[in-house]
């Protein structure tokens, strides 16, 4: 039986099952420059290469699946951030979307700071050198340990999201006899329009001290109340992968509000405001995000014009990105294992792979591409489900995607945007192995975090 049950993808008044298409592009072969990293192309041989290098060497040379990153293009990417913020604001990459020793070194040398929000992520900054006062501490329940570790390391800022938190860290800094620069989290009301989950600053949720009702207000009271603490200003994050700058504008302007309150309460003029991370990007041609430059252009100029009006000095702004640089940055590299056509209804592709390595298909709805990676094909599309080898039927990698018809065992597919939130959210559910991280660079690939082991596994089984 042939598997073009669907060849030319959705037409108008096709019966086709439940989904969302993209129409497949009028070449499968094609790569749009927005979802994939910078230097990935298709060589005239037909596979991709990233870096100067073939996917099919990199298969061979550490198997699949695997986590291949550009490192040009993070570089990039950092530089873009850094530039389009200039030099009186801050650029603090989000550790959580991914964190190496040394992604932490491109960051160093690219003049980025880094937030992190928790011991293991700190650990990793200053295992890699990140100069402490360039790190800030986030989280909303954080461990005694944890904010002992951080004052005593010196970090640049602790960001303080409730009262009890306000109470420990002053307490651990003046028991180290320090003072501690802090900002204080605020939540904005803000519904960010994205998936419930990752939306971060409508009240209802645990992060961060209430601007409405006045929780932020007696925060900022108790903290400039306390010696072995230094308030250096307030944080906002509104939620992730949002393309609206609607949200981010309505946040700028109420933490505005909150300084001029603050001014006029204390007589005092914080220095600092923070506005978060959560731009989004390209998982599929059908996402159109912002660059940097505008994204800078736009926040810039609603701090500078709200506190004009207020009469306040312009403070130094900074934000989180963490997504917006290391997303785009990656591909999954994946080998195909089986294919089953359901006819009528599509045909489902599996991979070594699955939910384990990319969990944000199953918990978000994430929609991702995906391509033939190991060689063109002219053959026509065929309705796909990119799935993986866990044992539930919701361990989706792709949802819907259009594949080559002759797809077959053994072929490699790459899904672009996997660089964010990918392998620092891997699991081992089913004993999966944790997939390595691959740095390409001007024709050469190195392991930056290595495959994880049967014997890794089994070393953590103490019984
Ligand atoms: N700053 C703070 C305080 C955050 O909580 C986050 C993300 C960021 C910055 C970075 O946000 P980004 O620029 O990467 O959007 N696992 C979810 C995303 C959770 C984001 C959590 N906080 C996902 O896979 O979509």
């Amino acid at each position: 039986m042939s598997r073009s049950a669907h060849p030319a993808g959705p037409r108008h008044g096709d019966v086709l099952p439940e989904g969302h298409y993209t129409p497949p592009p009028s070449d499968l072969n094609s790569l749009d420059p927005r979802v994939w990293a910078q230097t990935v192309e298709r060589t005239a041989e037909g596979a991709l290469s990233v870096g100067g290098v073939d996917v099919r060497r990199l298969a061979e040379e550490f198997g699949t699946p695997a986590y291949v990153m550009d490192e040009n293009d993070f570089r990039a990417r950092c530089r873009a951030w850094r530039e389009a913020f200039g030099p009186d604001a801050d650029v603090f990459y989000a550790g959580k979307a991914f964190l190496s020793r040394a992604v932490v070194r491109w960051l160093h040398e690219e003049g980025l700071n880094l937030d992190v929000c928790s011991g293991g992520e700190l650990a990793t900054a200053l295992a890699a050198g990140m100069p402490p006062e360039r790190i800030a501490l986030h989280g909303n329940n954080k461990s005694m340990e944890e904010i002992t570790r951080a004052v005593e390391a010196g970090v640049g800022r602790i960001v303080v999201d409730s009262f009890q938190e306000i109470a420990r860290v002053a307490h651990v800094a003046r028991r180290l006899g320090r003072r501690q620069p802090v900002q204080i989290r605020v939540t904005v009301g803000v519904e960010a329009h994205t998936h419930e989950f990752i939306a971060t600053a409508h009240e209802d949720q645990k992060f961060g001290l209430a601007l409405a009702g006045g929780q932020a207000a007696e925060a900022v009271r108790r903290v400039l109340g306390l010696e072995s603490l230094e308030l250096t200003g307030i944080h906002s994050h509104i939620g992730s992968q949002i393309f609206d700058m609607a949200g981010f504008e309505v946040s700028a302007r109420r933490v505005v509000g909150l300084l001029t309150e603050v001014r006029d309460e204390h007589g005092v003029e914080l220095p600092e405001i923070d506005l978060g991370g959560g731009l989004g990007i390209a998982y599929t041609s059908e996402d159109d995000p912002r660059e940097p430059h505008e994204i800078a252009k736009a926040l810039g100029d609603i701090v500078t014009r709200e506190c004009e009006a207020a009469g306040l000095a312009v403070p130094r702004l900074s934000v989180e990105p963490g997504r917006a640089i290391v997303g785009p940055t990656a591909f999954t590299l994946y080998e195909v294992g089986t294919v089953k056509e359901l006819e009528g209804l599509r045909t489902y592709v599996s991979v070594d792979g699955g939910m384990s390595d990319n969990i944000r298909t199953a918990l978000y709805d994430a929609e991702y591409s995906v391509t033939l990676a190991s060689r063109a094909s002219e053959a026509e599309p065929m309705l796909s489900r990119v799935v993986g080898k866990h044992c539930e039927s919701g361990d989706i990698v792709v949802r819907d995607a259009f594949l080559p018809a002759d797809l077959a065992p053994g072929d490699l597919l790459a899904v672009p945007a996997t660089g964010a939130y990918c392998r620092s959210m891997a699991s081992n559910y089913n004993h999966a192995l944790r997939p390595p991280v691959i740095a390409v660079r001007d024709g050469e690939a190195r392991t930056i975090v290595r495959r994880e082991t049967e014997e890794d596994l089994l070393r953590l089984d103490v019984g």
